[in-house]
């Protein structure tokens, strides 16, 4: 058993109510590669803010759990050197689908960890969230929990159809299962492709997607219910166009690509949503900057050249989504 606290982790708690309280979100990055540690790492102490480092079972699949684990401890220490005297970075399980996933992740030095039960009906997900919190709890690690359906594919995580979650759920859900923060579902989903062209608009200027708007309506009913409570939108990727442009000009091929609009997640934000959740706009700009750099030279074969650009782009977009999107620059 390895404390998150001897790892110089925190748990959300505090970091939570913080957010709740000043109308902003904390950012939950996922990552997989080293190089996304890095640029999350040089964009949270350059901005001053808290951040969320998140792994799904897909990222401990690619990278291996203990490898991980020990580069979230690395993230640490790297974040002290760049002179952060005393960061705040959360280790957090995305999407874990069992018990046994989530206290392994809790034994291995984990400080957050996310049961998702939303595909069970309403009663075991409450009995599989509560099993989870009473464990966590007792190591002083905070849960994540989810009520309501999101649509889209994210590693091993998918569904056809979001459905909403509904607000006369959430008080029952939140008092039986003592979760600490509750994942939503107001109409963002995983992946690049958020939304069908039929569920848009196409703008007649630019001939992109439109997305529909998120249901504020069913996010302010939740609020209402259960006030000040931490609320979590995941899939909240807006799936940068000038990325898609680069990456469809360089060979790539992702037609109609859409994600949550920015001005969205902002709204968002300033509510009782405090953490927001972004995975494809990292693998995004990643692939966009390595594209770019083989169509511009062709004879580089050291991953060192083209992932260097690809780190700096995943790191500005990181600056992007803290300062201009969540607003969690100089929270520390
Ligand atoms: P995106 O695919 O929109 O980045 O969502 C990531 C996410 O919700 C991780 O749980």
């Amino acid at each position: 058993m390895v404390s998150y606290k001897k790892l110089g982790l925190v748990n959300t708690k505090k970091m939570f109510a913080k957010a709740v309280k000043g109308g902003y979100a904390i950012p939950a990055f996922n990552f997989n590669t080293m190089e996304q540690m890095q640029a999350i790492i040089q964009a949270a102490v350059e901005t001053k803010s808290p951040v969320i480092m998140q792994v799904s079972k897909g990222a401990r699949k690619y990278a291996n759990p203990t490898i991980l684990r020990y580069m979230a401890e690395g993230a640490v220490q790297y974040a002290k050197e760049l002179g952060c005297k005393k960061p705040q970075i959360v280790l957090h399980l995305d999407h874990g689908d069992s018990y046994e996933t989530c206290k392994s992740c809790i034994d291995s030095g984990f400080s957050s960890v996310m049961i998702d039960g939303s595909s069970l009906p309403f009663k075991e997900n409450i009995k599989l969230t509560k099993k989870v919190v009473n464990y966590a709890h007792k190591h002083d690690v905070t849960v994540e929990a989810e009520l309501g359906v999101l649509a889209g594919v994210e590693d091993e995580v998918s569904a056809a159809e979001s459905h909403y979650t509904k607000p006369e759920e959430v008080v029952e859900f939140a008092t039986k299962t003592g979760c600490d923060s509750l994942a939503i579902s107001i109409g963002t989903s995983h992946g690049a492709y958020k939304f069908t062209a039929a569920q848009c608009t196409r703008d007649p200027k630019t001939g992109k997607l439109v997305p529909p708007p998120l249901a504020f309506d069913v996010l302010k009913a939740i609020e209402k219910k259960l006030p000040g409570f931490p609320i979590v939108l995941h899939g909240s990727s807006s799936v940068p166009q000038d990325c898609v442009d680069t990456i469809n000009k360089f060979g790539g091929k992702l037609p109609d690509a859409v994600g949550i609009p920015e001005e969205q997640l902002r709204k968002a934000a300033k509510s009782a949503v405090c953490k927001i959740n972004i995975d494809s706009d990292s693998r995004l700009a990643m692939t966009a900057a390595i594209r770019k750099h083989f169509a511009e030279h062709p004879d580089h074969f050291d991953p060192r050249q083209y992932l260097t650009p690809a780190r700096e782009a995943m790191k500005e977009m990181y600056i992007h989504k803290i300062v201009k999107v969540l607003g969690s620059n100089n929270k520390l």
